[in-house]
Formats: structure tokens, C-alpha cells, sequence
């Protein structure tokens, strides 16, 4: 698909990729907003998202933000805006609840690329190891797993365990990084990674530090190891963000998603934020428009429904995530809610 989203650019398009007018923008999100609020409804957007999606959101995060959202919602109704796997982890904690995905389109490739099946044959080459899975993974792959984690909390979750082997599902990327951060304990990480992500080679790093000599280079752990060995700092989106947002320096290379990137660039627009070309973007992100969002909340249409056999163990592996960052200094120090919400909205 062709998002005709450039660094600079995030014009606002109908789900026909037609440019939309900006007074039928505005007229969109006074819908969406009035429905929100008549049906008991939630916007949980993730931060790859458009910008004009970002901005009908109530709630703006990372994964791990987001969970934590829809585990403490009183809505009825919560529309994700994210990727699959993200709307499974939201109805997971809200068995009562609509969960609607606004675009069925928007799986996870990374996801995809561990089965239960596969899973299964991995755990049979590495016996009796527990298994700590990427939230990136569908609730089958959860349901056979011990813990889930996101990138936020991945090492925490990871040192936790008193087993020195842990299997690590289905992120290399993530996986070379917690084992880098925890020498005594040995991984066994499967071979998933993500296409938006890989996407970016060490030449492209290279390129941009020539360009920029005094910018900080920032990574994703989803990017290739010899890419993330290249950035002065390597964090999950919500500590992407919080680091450049308090760095005293002026300029970033930042080695993630164009969402992010174009977040960053208007919320701190007296920095210089830039990417590599071409643009790393992930196309599953930006299946989502503010007209799919008010089809969704008209017509309840893509409701997330999990297999009753897997519910409760899948919940189960993202409880026990909960329960590790609850219990120790993590919490206090390196939770993130989220930028805050753009009252972009006039009316109510
Ligand atoms: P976080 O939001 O946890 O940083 O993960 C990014 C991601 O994989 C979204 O696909
Ligand atoms: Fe999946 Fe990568 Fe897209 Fe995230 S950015 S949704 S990991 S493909």
C-alpha cells in the first residue's frame, strides 16, 4: 500500500487514500468525539499512528502505556487504534468489553512469524526453559507462554525469572538486546524480527551521522543489533521520547518508526528530529483513519473476539508481566503515560 506519508508531510486521507479537505477533518473529528462520548467510548491510539489519528485519541502511548489504559478503563467500548495484536492485549484485560479495530488490515508482520506450532517445536529443542514472549504475538503464542513483556519492560521481565535459560519469543532484535543487558542469563531467541525496523541498514546510520556530526542517535531494540550497536542510546517509543524531550542537545537521528518521528517533531518543534531514508514506516500502522474510526464507532464493526480456550492463559502471561513491574522499582521509575492528549477537538 502507498501511505503518501514523507517526513514532513502527514496530510489527511480518506480510507481511499483520497486527500481529505481540512474543513471535513475538523467535521470528522467533532463526529467521532460526540460518539466517544455518547456510547462510553475510548480512543487508545499508539504513537505510530497518523498524526490525525493520534489527535482524536483520548489516550497516545506505547504498548506497555496502552495496556496499562485499558486494564484501568471504565469505558464500554475501547477502539485501538494499533496493530492486532495490541486490540487482543485490550480485550485480554477487558473480557466484558468491546474491543473494536477501526482496520482489520492492521496485523503485526513480527507477529506473524511465530505460530503456536512453531512455538511448540521451539520449546521442544530447549525442554523445562520458561518462555517469555514480545507483546508483539498473537494470544495463541501468549497462552503458550510463561510471561509477556514489551519493550519497556523487557529486561525487567526477563531478570525475573530465577531460570538462567529463558526462550525468548518471537523478537531477535529485542532478544540480543535484554541479553546483552542480563550476561547471566542465556536466551534462546527465535528468529522473528521487524520488516519496518530491519529495514534500516548500518549505511544508512552512517549516512545521517555524516550529515548530522552533533546529532545523538537514538534506536529501537527492534532494529538489527549492528544497527542499535550504532546509536548512543537504544529504548522502547516511550523512552524515545522521554530522552530526546530532556535532552539538552538540539539534534536526533532517530532509528524507529516515521509515527514517532513525526510525533516528536511537532511536540518539540525547536529540535531537529530526523530519520533515515527511505523512511522507515510500517504500513500495518497507518491502515487506520479518522473515517475508519467513525465506521467502527457507528456500526461496532471488527470486534475483537479471542478463542475461549487460550483466554485465560494468554490473559494470565500479561498478569504476571503486570505483577513483575508492579513489584519492584520499575514502576516508580520508568512508567511513562503517554504524551499528553492534543485538545485538538473545539466542540464536545
Ligand atoms: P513499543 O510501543 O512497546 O515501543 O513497541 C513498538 C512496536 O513494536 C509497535 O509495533
Ligand atoms: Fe509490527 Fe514492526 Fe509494525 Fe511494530 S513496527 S507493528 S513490530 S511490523
Amino acid at each position: 500500500m502507498t501511505t503518501g506519508l514523507t517526513q514532513s508531510d502527514n496530510r489527511h486521507q480518506d480510507t481511499n487514500g483520497k486527500t481529505i479537505p481540512a474543513r471535513d477533518v475538523e467535521n470528522l473529528k467533532k463526529e467521532i468525539k460526540k460518539l466517544v462520548k455518547e456510547r462510553n467510548a475510548v480512543i487508545l491510539t499508539h504513537i505510530y499512528q497518523r498524526l490525525e489519528v493520534q489527535d482524536i485519541a483520548d489516550h497516545v502511548g506505547d504498548s506497555l502505556a496502552l495496556s496499562r489504559f485499558a486494564a484501568k478503563t471504565d469505558a464500554d467500548i475501547i477502539v485501538f487504534c494499533g496493530v492486532h495484536f495490541m486490540a487482543e492485549t485490550a480485550k485480554l484485560l477487558n473480557p466484558g468489553k468491546t474491543v473494536l479495530l477501526p482496520d482489520l488490515q492492521s496485523g503485526c508482520p513480527m507477529a506473524d512469524m511465530i505460530s503456536v506450532d512453531d512455538l511448540r517445536a521451539f520449546k521442544a529443542e530447549h525442554k523445562d526453559v520458561p518462555v517469555v514472549c514480545y507483546v508483539n504475538s498473537s494470544a495463541d503464542v501468549k497462552a503458550e507462554s510463561d510471561s509477556c513483556c514489551t519493550s519497556t519492560n523487557a529486561v525487567q521481565v526477563v531478570e525475573s525469572f530465577e531460570e538462567k535459560e529463558i526462550i525468548f519469543v518471537p523478537d531477535k532484535g529485542l532478544g540480543v538486546w535484554v541479553q546483552e543487558q542480563l550476561p547471566d542469563k542465556k536466551l534462546h531467541i527465535y528468529d522473528g524480527f521487524c520488516p519496518t525496523h530491519y529495514q534500516i541498514t548500518p549505511k544508512d546510520v552512517f549516512t545521517m551521522r555524516n550529515k548530522y556530526p552533533d546529532a545523538v542517535v537514538v534506536a529501537h531494540p527492534e532494529c538489527d543489533p549492528d544497527v542499535w550497536r550504532l546509536a548512543d542510546f537504544v529504548g522502547s517509543t516511550s523512552q524515545i521520547y522521554k530522552f530526546v524531550s530532556n535532552h539538552l542537545k538540539q539534534q536526533f537521528i532517530i532509528l524507529s518508526e516515521q509515527g514517532l518521528v513525526a510525533r516528536m517533531q511537532r511536540d518539540m518543534s525547536h529540535k531537529t528530529i530526523v530519520t533515515t531514508f527511505p523512511l522507515p514506516l510500517c504500513p500495518n500502522m497507518k491502515y487506520h483513519k479518522l473515517e475508519s474510526v467513525l465506521n467502527a464507532l457507528v456500526n461496532d464493526v471488527n470486534k475483537i473476539e479471542i478463542k475461549p480456550e487460550v483466554f485465560s492463559k494468554a490473559a494470565r502471561t500479561i498478569t504476571r508481566m503486570f505483577n513483575i513491574t508492579e513489584s519492584n522499582s520499575f514502576k516508580n521509575n520508568n512508567l511513562w503515560e503517554g504524551p499528553k492528549r492534543q485538545e485538538v477537538i473545539a466542540s464536545k
